[in-house]
Order: structure tokens, then C-alpha cells, then sequence
């Protein structure tokens, strides 16, 4: 028996890097995944690629700022699956670029994807999670959801924003027995990092290396399962030693 046997998880940004690792790791712990990502080609190939290890997978094509476009993700997952359990809140964008050159529709664009897209697939979460009694979510943060950092003000806004979601929900909803809580990566080695940076980010991180996307889907796996059954609100960092600094 898995940890996850036959839960039902709903995976954003599900088609690459930290959503991928963790779509791998809950299938082989016995969950039904359902990806979600705007990316078509990758999403399909994975879908294909998951239904092989003889497990169900489905891939939803959708954008989380999309409001029509969540509400869908739900409706279709109760139409395959008729439940969930679980939410990897996970789809994001970076952006990298001196504050007072950062165009507005550049920081709005920011922000809908990495704080209210988030938003959106929280709420149709729970009102799918108060029908059946509750479930887990797990929103992805970053340890610049804890820390600033130069040139990237409205990710580490929305991020920082994220945090605070994830402390309110998981108030809001304790007694329903929905848990929320938050994983904060340090620089993981994903598709989100262009290629000329990353020996930079690996030397600002006291351990001297990039993070790899399954490190971070063992601690989804562990915010996601009843592992931490009376954790809630809180926030998992695992970024080789950086916010300790
Ligand atoms: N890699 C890192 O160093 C790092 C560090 C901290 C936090 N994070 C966060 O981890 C999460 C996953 O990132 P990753 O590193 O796996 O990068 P990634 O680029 O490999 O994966 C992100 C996925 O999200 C999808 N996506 C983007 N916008 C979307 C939208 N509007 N609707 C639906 N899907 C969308 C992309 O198509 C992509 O498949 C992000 O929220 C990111 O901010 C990453």
C-alpha cells in the first residue's frame, strides 16, 4: 500500500520540473494524478508516459488565471475521478528584472500567475474538499516568499503572498479538516532557471549545488499525506541551507 493508495491529486504545472518530480513520486505511491498546465505537448506526452506504469493520469490543459478555466480543472477531475483529495498548488513563473524597470502590465502579469491563479485553484479546492470531508493542499512558495532578494520584487511580492494565503486558509479551514500548507524551494535545478545562471545560484547556496526536483516532491510528498497529519498553515523550506544565511 502506498502512502497515497487511490488518492485523487490534482497537480499544477504538472507538466515539467518540481509538478512533474511530484506527479512520479504520488503515482508511485498509488494516486490517481490528474496534470494541469498550459503546456500541451509536454502534458500529453506525461499523460502518456504515467498511464504506461498501468496508473490513471489525466491531462487538463488550462491556465490558473483563468477563472472559467479552474472551475473546469474541478469539474472534469469529479467527472474522471469523482473526488479530490489533494492539491500540488504549483503552476509559476519567474521574472528577473531591476524594479524601476519593470513595466506595470509586467508586474500584474506576475502576480495573476504566482499569487491569484494560486487563489483561484485554492478556492475551487476547498469547495470541492467541504463536499467530501476534507483534503490536503500544498501550495508552492519560495524561500523568497521568506527572504528578499534584488530584481525580483513581484515574484517575491506574489510569493510572500502565497505564505500569507497559505497561514489564512489553513486558519479558515482547520476545523474542516482541509490542511494547507506551503513548500518553499531554494534554487531548484528545473526549466525555471535559464541555463547561464544556474552556476551562480549553485555558488550563492551554502551547499554548493543546485536543488533537484524529486528533493522537493519528497517534501510534497510528506505536506500532502498523513505524515503530517497535524501540520497546517505552515511553511516546508528546503533550499540547501540559503535562508539559514
Ligand atoms: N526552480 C526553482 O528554483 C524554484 C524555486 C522556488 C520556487 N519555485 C516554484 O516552483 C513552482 C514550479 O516551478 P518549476 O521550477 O518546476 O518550473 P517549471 O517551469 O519547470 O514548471 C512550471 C510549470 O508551470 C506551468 N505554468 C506556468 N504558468 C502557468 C499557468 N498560468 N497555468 C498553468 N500552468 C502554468 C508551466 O507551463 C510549467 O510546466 C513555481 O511556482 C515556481 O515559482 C521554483
Amino acid at each position: 500500500m502506498g502512502k497515497l493508495q487511490d488518492k485523487v491529486a490534482v497537480i499544477t504545472g504538472g507538466a515539467s520540473g518540481i509538478g512533474a518530480a511530484t506527479a512520479r513520486l504520488f503515482v508511485s505511491e498509488g494516486a490517481k494524478v490528474v496534470l494541469v498546465d498550459l503546456n500541451e505537448e509536454k502534458g500529453m506526452a506525461f499523460e502518456t508516459e504515467l498511464k504506461t506504469l498501468n496508473n490513471e493520469a489525466l491531462f487538463i490543459k488550462a491556465n490558473i488565471t483563468s477563472e472559467d478555466e479552474v472551475v473546469n480543472i474541478f469539474k472534469q477531475t469529479i467527472e474522471v475521478f469523482g473526488k479530490v483529495d489533494i492539491v500540488f498548488n504549483n503552476a509559476g513563473i519567474g521574472r528577473v528584472q531591476p524594479s524601476h524597470e519593470l513595466e506595470y502590465s509586467e508586474w500584474r502579469n506576475t502576480v495573476n500567475v504566482d499569487l491569484d491563479g494560486v487563489f483561484l485553484v485554492a478556492r475551487e479546492s476547498i469547495r470541492e474538499m467541504l463536499k467530501t470531508g476534507g483534503g490536503t493542499i500544498v501550495n508552492t512558495a519560495s524561500m523568497y516568499g521568506l527572504v528578499g532578494s534584488p530584481g525580483s520584487a513581484a515574484y517575491n511580492a506574489a510569493k510572500g503572498g502565497v505564505v500569507n494565503l497559505t497561514r489564512s486558509l489553513a486558519l479558515e479551514y482547520a476545523e474542516k479538516n482541509i490542511r494547507v500548507n506551503a513548500l518553499c524551494p531554494g534554487f531548484i535545478d528545473t526549466p525555471i532557471i535559464p541555463e547561464e545562471s544556474k552556476q551562480v545560484l549553485a555558488a550563492a547556496t551554502p551547499m554548493k549545488r543546485l536543488g533537484q526536483a524529486e528533493e522537493m516532491a519528497k517534501g510534497v510528498l510528506f505536506l500532502a499525506s498523513d505524515d503530517s497529519s497535524f501540520m497546517t498553515g505552515n511553511t516546508l523550506t528546503v533550499d540547501g541551507g540559503y535562508t539559514a544565511q
